[in-house]
């Protein structure tokens, strides 16, 4: 099977990363910060590194900073229903995930905040900013922006959104579901408040491990509350972090995993991923371009505009057709909306969907003719 379905969860997940796994279950299966025996004390070691190894990655500025979560959408919960107070106000892009959007209207449904959608105009980065400006009320707590589309790919500017924020006062929380790992995240030279990542998307981590990182943003509630191994006799949470977000025992194999994940990126280089990934990206951009029938809703991809990831469709055809038949002859890719309704009302594609292609640093040209090869059979035979 030929996996281009890397924008949903990477896969394979490179060999360090199995070995931490596993590592983690026969050595470290004991509670950190909960015992002085040595189990606990050898978990509580395991799972230090990895907060270090994310601090350097992101380059935060501690490693208390730095939030196991499990995943992006429980970081993105944890910012919106732990920041935000009642009478707030929220702009985000029209590009986001539900993972932004069902928490906000959620809220919204209850009166506690409003929010904004800001149009994205894909190629006028001036007038997507203008979009967030006028959004902006006196009321505005908060921007939230995906740094890049997980159905077209389209980047956003981020960092002059986060400039834009705090020339009003605002707080600036950066989804990096689709970035981390392929787009480089600096919170000491970008400033944004809380960045929220999955582990294993462009991190290759194992499934059920997320981060967030905070970078001198307001306080945060925690969504959970539980036992921390720390002032265990205060009924009230902690009020410092980590300690205040990670109630519970903590997802070690996840955590080690996502270790092992950062230790290849490192490795092997993002900005070497990046671009491996967008030639294989553009490569089936000018091939779509050449075939009939096909209809493709972003300029040409390139680094500087565009996460490498790519949706089309075959006119004619449902998004979810394509992709069945693609799966029937080896070709696991993701149909219809993402998860990201808004982001296909804005493209027009919310009643067909798209067929969306995401490698990873293992795909290959060869993978990439299989695909052009099976679209080209499923157009001819259709
Ligand atoms: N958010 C993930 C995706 O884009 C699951 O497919």
């Amino acid at each position: 099977m030929i996996y281009l379905d890397n924008a949903a969860t990477t896969s394979p997940k490179p060999e360090i990363v199995i070995k931490e796994v596993n590592r983690a279950l026969r050595h470290y299966s004991a509670n950190p910060g909960r015992g002085g025996h040595s189990p606990s004390l050898a978990a509580a070691k395991a799972v230090f590194q990895t907060r270090s190894l994310v601090k350097d990655f992101f380059h935060a500025s501690s490693e208390e900073n730095v939030i196991f979560t499990s995943g992006c959408t429980h970081s993105l919960n944890t910012v919106i229903k732990g920041v935000l107070k009642q009478g707030d106000h929220v702009v985000i892009s029209s590009l986001e995930h539900n993972a932004v959007l069902r928490p906000l209207y959620q809220l919204s449904q209850q009166g506690k905040i409003r929010y904004s959608i800001a149009k994205v105009t894909v190629g006028d980065d001036d007038a997507t900013i203008d979009a967030f400006r006028s959004a902006i009320n006196q009321h505005t707590r908060m921007l939230i922006c995906t740094h890049a589309s997980n159905v077209f790919g389209v980047r956003l500017p981020v960092e002059r959104l986060c400039a834009l924020a705090h020339s009003y006062g605002i707080l600036f929380c950066l989804d990096a579901a689709q970035s981390a790992g392929v787009l480089d995240i600096d919170l000491a030279a970008d400033g944004y408040d809380y960045v929220c990542c999955a582990g294993h998307k462009g991190l290759y981590g194992p499934a059920g491990i997320g981060l967030l990182l905070l970078n001198g943003g307001a306080p945060i509630a925690p969504l959970i509350e539980g036992g921390t191994g720390s002032e265990s006799a205060n009924l009230l949470m902690p009020d410092f972090y980590p300690d205040r977000l990670e109630s519970g025992t903590l997802n070690i194999p996840g955590i080690c995993g996502l270790g092992g994940g950062i230790r290849f990126i490192g490795q092997r280089g993002v900005n070497k991923i990046a671009e491996h990934e967008m030639r294989l990206i553009r490569m089936l951009y000018r091939n779509l371009s050449d075939t009939d029938r096909i209809l493709l809703y972003t300029p040409q991809p390139d680094l500087s505009v565009s996460a490498p990831v790519l949706s089309f469709n075959i006119e004619g055809a449902d998004s979810e057709t394509v992709s069945e038949y693609l799966n029937r002859h080896g070709v696991a890719v993701r149909a219809g909306l993402h998860c990201a309704p808004t982001a296909h009302e804005s493209m027009g594609t919310v009643d067909s969907g798209t067929v969306r292609i995401a490698p990873s640093v293992f795909t290959t040209e060869h993978d990439i003719r299989l695909l052009l090869n099976a679209v080209k059979n499923f157009i001819h035979s259709s």
